[in-house]
């Protein structure tokens, strides 16, 4: 591996462009930016309410969120190259169309100068900032609408993706209205980030106050896990079979369930001969970030993936010699940034710090793989 190949690079790193920011504060309702009196002072602080009956009133944010500089700061003093940068949630799911559209075109330039400006590391030529641009995914949009805002997308040199929350528009992104809007995606050669937002419903919370816990622990990877199934059940990775999609937060439990998975396609008459493949074929068609915190699971899911060849409709007989893939060629790390900060004032953030020695730790992957997962591998599917 090159120097090159040694860089580390963040794939999951948020940002809220100060246009948007601006946009929640100037709202009454969640998604919103209030400003409260706290401590004992009485100074004003902004809190992130972004849920309606958010837990804990919303949490506190602050230029970390939105200032350019403090990336490049917390980049600096993780010992970070590169970083895809995405909005964070909920994105533009809020808004009627017509203003979905103009703010998606307005943050997507916001972003690439956002990135273009960004300082270049020397010896690779390569700049400090990528990102992923939006797309205004929001019920009544045209799909001319979405495409030209992939085209938009596509043409910034900067953007090397499109996050993406589970709503599509407005029934989920297994609706075949969407499927233009794979088509268009998977030929321009964008990466989907699908991340989630909303988790599930909030009465199974119960009424003990546990803080954001249960929503960000559980409620987050069920929504994706839930949305990637649902993809896999529309043959949307049968229709577009170059469609690279990025899972938030390894996957969910996706992993964990994909062999029940199968086995519920293969017993429903509804579902059993719709799909070309076993269900676990598909979820080695996927990339996954390694924000999953331990090394345990990292391995688990690079195992799952490595595995999935052998689901193909077309796989070759279990007796020949083909190489198994490797499964960690298709992870790669992230922190979350700026959410998970340090509860107490530690030099560098134990989410950032934990999801590093996960990778360290998983003792069947060998130092190229980890190098791998730690830039290497986004490097190459972002074509940096
Ligand atoms: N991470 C995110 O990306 N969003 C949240 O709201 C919380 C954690
Ligand atoms: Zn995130």
């Amino acid at each position: 591996m090159n120097t090159a190949q040694k860089l580390l690079v963040d794939v999951h790193t948020h940002v809220y462009l100060p246009r948007y920011a601006q946009l929640l504060r100037s709202r009454t309702t969640a998604p919103r930016i209030l400003t409260r009196l706290s401590g004992p002072d009485n100074k004003p602080e902004e809190r992130l309410v972004i849920l309606d009956n958010e837990p804990s009133g919303g949490r506190p944010v602050g230029a970390q969120y939105w200032d350019r500089d403090e990336k490049l700061a917390f980049m600096d003093k993780h010992g970070i190259d590169i970083s895809i940068v995405s909005s964070a949630n909920p994105w533009l799911d809020f808004l009627p169309a017509s203003t979905a559209r103009s703010l998606a075109n307005e943050l997507n330039d916001d972003l690439e100068s956002y990135c273009s400006t960004s300082p270049i590391i020397a010896e690779t030529r390569r700049k400090r900032l990528y990102g992923f641009g939006l797309l205004p995914l929001v019920p009544e949009i045209t799909t001319e609408s979405l495409l030209d805002t992939v085209q938009q997308i596509a043409a910034l040199p900067h953007l090397k993706g499109i996050i993406m929350g589970t709503r599509g528009v407005g029934k989920g992104l297994d609706d075949e209205a969407l499927d233009p809007v794979w088509a268009a995606i998977e030929k321009a050669g964008l990466v989907v980030f699908l991340h989630p937002h909303y988790g599930v419903d909030s009465k199974q919370w119960g009424e003990k106050d546990n803080g954001h816990v249960l929503p960000l622990a559980l409620g987050f990877p069920f929504e994706t896990t839930i949305a990637t199934t649902r993809l896999i059940l529309s043959g949307v990775f049968d229709r577009f079979p170059a469609l690279r999609m990025l899972l938030a937060h390894s996957g969910g439990a996706l992993p964990q369930l994909s062999s029940r998975l199968a086995s519920c396609i293969d017993h429903d008459p509804v579902v059993a001969s719709r799909l070309k493949h076993d269900a676990r074929y598909y979820l080695g068609r996927l990339y996954y970030d390694a924000v999953a915190y331990g090394s345990a699971e990292l391995r688990f899911v690079s195992d799952v993936i490595a595995r999935s060849d052998s689901y193909s409709s077309t796989a070759a007989s279990a007796d020949s010699h083909v190489a198994p893939k490797l499964g960690s060629a298709q992870m790669m790390w992230g922190t979350d940034h700026p959410f998970f900060p340090p509860l107490s004032n530690t030099e560098k953030w134990k989410s950032v710090v934990e999801n590093l020695d996960a990778i360290t730790g998983v003792k069947e992957w060998t130092q190229e793989e980890k190098d791998g997962v730690r830039g290497g591998n986004a490097l190459s599917l972002f074509n940096l």
